[in-house]
């Protein structure tokens, strides 16, 4: 019997059979253990000559057990490391890094282009109220240029609260430039600001930086130099060409939209659009890249300035349209997907 239950464990081919096996023999109804139970009743001759023989059969399937269980554990051990191979002399994969972002990158450059020219960086909320993203603008209650806006208003609250909004344009840092520190100013704002608008060419927050000169005698010509300037510089070339169209903000008079030259070029036989050069030459056009004017003088008395002192113009362009022509970008949603591929294929991976 106890070299049919040896076998048995020596070929058991699970850990569960084996355990199956372990209790047929040792378990408290085991056979073994019901023999170890017969000595009580023996004469104690006959329990000197068999329980040595019951002791060695106990001892011997108990061994067998445990060598069966350490040969399984072994094998499980054995078919999951050939199984779950790994190579430590491999290289690690690398990890896609981050990296500056463009509409990051276009502001970082900007600031730094207006600070050669000796502008300082403004900041406002984008949780803005009413008054200044409007009313202080020229923008009375019922203005119809109020309604072109697209606003996301937050609830009203009591009529004596103010009203907040997602900021429309970053023109309001302009009222809180002028509020907080007077004349003169030089100043850019970059930031983001929100219209309820969505389509390939309309995200519903977008970035503009806006530009603010106020001092004495400023006129149409500091703008449009400025304006040159920085865009030469931006677009690092010497060919860019502006051409002023007037147009109408309630916040400039006069107002003027800026459109900026373009070309096409073909280079191995791949035609690309660049800016550059006079958009009334044949094969070029005219590309409307931004709004500014003189600011009106409403604006400077609603925001405490004498306007028969300090004059001032005002521009606001928009920063991701800036990174789109500067990079070739071509789909303005991309930018706010997050994705490492787009930022590399563009060339701004880390
Ligand atoms: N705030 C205007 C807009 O968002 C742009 C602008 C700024 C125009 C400053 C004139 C002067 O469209």
């Amino acid at each position: 019997r106890k070299d049919q239950a040896i076998a048995a464990i020596d070929a058991a081919d699970d850990l569960d059979s084996l355990e199956a096996l372990r209790v047929a023999a040792l378990g408290k109804q085991g056979w073994i253990s019901l023999l170890l139970k017969t000595l009580g009743q023996m004469t104690p001759e006959e329990r000197q000559s068999q329980a040595p023989a019951i002791q060695a059969a106990r001892g011997e399937i108990a061994d067998a057990i445990a060598a069966r269980k350490a040969a399984l554990e072994n094998a499980e051990l054995e078919r999951r490391l050939a199984s779950e191979t790994l190579d430590l002399s491999l290289p690690a994969p690398e990890a896609p890094r981050g990296s500056v972002h463009p509409v990051s990158q276009v502001m970082d450059e900007l600031a730094e282009i207006f600070a050669d020219l000796g502008f300082s960086v403004a900041t406002g909320p984008e949780i803005e109220d009413d008054w200044h993203n409007f009313t202080a603008l020229n923008m009375a209650e019922a203005h119809p240029a109020r309604a072109m806006h697209d606003t996301f208003y937050f609830p009203d609250r009591d009529a004596e609260e103010r009203q907040m909004l997602l900021r429309t344009h970053t023109s309001p840092v302009q009222i809180r430039s002028m509020v907080a520190q007077g004349a003169p100013i030089r100043i850019i704002a970059p930031g983001r600001v929100y219209r309820s608008d969505s389509d390939a060419t309309h995200t519903p927050m977008f970035h503009q930086i806006e530009g603010l000169v106020i001092d004495r005698d400023i006129h149409l010509g500091h703008l449009k130099w400025t304006l040159e300037t920085f865009l030469k510089a931006f677009f690092e070339r010497d060919d860019i060409v502006l051409r002023l169209r007037p147009s109408y903000f309630p916040f400039t008079e006069p107002s003027v939209e800026v459109d900026v030259g373009w070309q096409d070029v073909s280079a191995n036989g791949i035609r690309r659009r660049v800016l550059g050069g006079d958009g009334d030459a044949p094969g070029h056009g005219w590309m409307e890249l931004l709004g500014s004017g003189m600011v009106n003088r409403r604006v400077l008395e609603f925001a405490g300035l004498d306007p028969d002192e300090w004059q001032g113009f005002a521009f606001g362009v928009g920063v991701d349209r800036l990174a789109m022509l500067k990079y070739g970008m071509d789909d303005l949603r991309a930018f706010f997907d997050g994705d490492v591929r787009w930022l590399a294929h563009y060339g701004f991976s880390a």
